[in-house]
């Protein structure tokens, strides 16, 4: 058989046979949220965090305990959130017409939003309320799940995805502290919270003097091994009537460094190029292909360098990873004095350009990286 549909997905969450590896990581997820312990989770950008929430919710969802997402990728305000918070969970814990209006009824004693019922009423609808009113009573709304579960007699997860995001809302310390304060009394309602901007969610969960200090279990996922890329590339080939080795299989994931999003890619450009069994000079196109599709990006990215933030970069490429503040590196990459090789990296880490994993600092972007070295380093 040979299927024209690509096996490899990237840009969505990996669901289904697109999903990978991550066991533990499912595991940890399922036993949190069967026990009510709140969870936050970390990773930089596109490694997997979406798909791994989705596929260990998607697991835990039933009649008994109800689990429903939020994406805070687009959320301006502390308004917003509460508008969506409320909306999610009344469409979250019922699918009847009457209910939700009743619902808000019975739940709501100041707050009286308006419905506008989308093209299928029985399935969509938008809330809309005064915001002086939810800024004023913003309270009822983040006791609705709690109330709901309650008189339900269920249990709600709730997934709230990019939260990072909400550290740019106006208040956002006020914010944080009246969602942890509302959360931290609720028996019914677990959290899993998660994104990307490491720095940013690393400071409102692990320092002592940020609200959500001991929230819950605090991880940060890592990468799939090789390994299970390996097994996993040479398995979607080989559904859809074509073959490649495990040794091809290991360079498509070692040529990105096993980022996911990167692998998914790579394999789907090498995929899309084979008739028939994947060779060295097809990966080397598909690569090729992959490194233009994203070079406006980054060369935006490097154009928005200071000149030293672009020299910390180029010793990076170069194969650096510590000891940028030597006397020898400092001269040679010419990065001024060593207390400004902490700033370069702060600034770039903020950027997520940059990571940092213990002493080492690292591209964040592997496909970044490999464009730099052909078109900054080597020219
Ligand atoms: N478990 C997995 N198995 C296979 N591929 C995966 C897996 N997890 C992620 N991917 C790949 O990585 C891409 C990014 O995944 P996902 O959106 O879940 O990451 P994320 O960490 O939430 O990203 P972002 O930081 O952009 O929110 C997916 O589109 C998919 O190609
Ligand atoms: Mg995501």
């Amino acid at each position: 058989m040979n299927n024209n549909e690509s096996p490899f997905i990237f840009g969505r969450k990996a669901t289904g046979n697109s999903f990978t590896d991550r066991e533990k990581e499912t595991e940890r997820l399922l036993s949190n949220f069967r026990n009510r312990v709140n969870t936050v989770l970390i990773s930089p950008r596109r490694w997997g965090k979406s798909s791994l929430v989705k596929k260990a919710g998607d697991l835990t969802n039933s009649e008994i305990i109800k689990v429903i997402y939020i994406d805070a990728f687009n959320l301006r305000d502390a308004g917003e959130f509460y508008t969506m918070m409320a909306t999610e969970v009344i469409k979250g814990t019922s699918n009847k017409i009457e209910t939700w209006v009743e619902y808000v009824k019975r739940f709501f004693s100041h707050l009286s939003p308006r419905f506008s019922f989308g093209t299928d009423p029985f399935t969509s609808f938008e809330l809309s309320f005064e915001m002086d009113s939810v800024e004023r009573n913003y309270q009822e709304i983040l006791e609705l799940p709690e109330k709901i579960a309650i008189d339900k007699k269920i249990r709600l997860v709730i997934c709230i995805d990019e939260f990072q995001n909400t550290a740019n809302f106006s208040e956002s310390a006020l914010f944080h502290k009246r969602l942890r304060t509302a959360w931290q009394n609720q028996q019914m309602v677990t959290y899993c919270i998660y994104g990307s901007k490491q720095h940013m969610m690393s400071a409102l969960f692990e320092k002592q003097s940020m609200p959500f200090y001991k929230f819950g279990e605090t991880f940060h996922i890592g990468k799939i091994s090789n390994l299970d890329w390996v097994s996993f590339i040479t398995n979607q080939f080989q559904h859809t009537g074509k073959s490649i080795d495990n040794s091809m299989a290991q360079k498509i994931a070692s040529a990105v460094k096993c980022h996911s999003y990167y692998v998914q890619q790579l394999s789907h450009l090498v995929w899309q190029r084979t008739t028939n069994k994947a060779n060295e000079d097809i990966l080397i196109a598909a690569l090729d292909d992959l490194l233009s599709q994203n070079a406006m990006l980054y060369q935006r990215d490097t154009e928005m360098l200071s000149e030293t933030q672009l020299n910390f970069m180029k010793a990076l490429a170069s194969g650096i990873t510590r000891g940028f503040s030597s006397q020898k590196n400092l001269l040679k990459f010419k990065l001024g004095s060593s207390a400004n090789v902490s700033k370069l990296r702060k600034a770039l880490v903020e950027k997520e350009l940059v990571e940092t994993q213990g002493k080492d600092t690292e591209f964040l972007d592997p496909a970044y990286e490999l464009w730099f070295v052909r078109e900054i380093l080597k020219k």
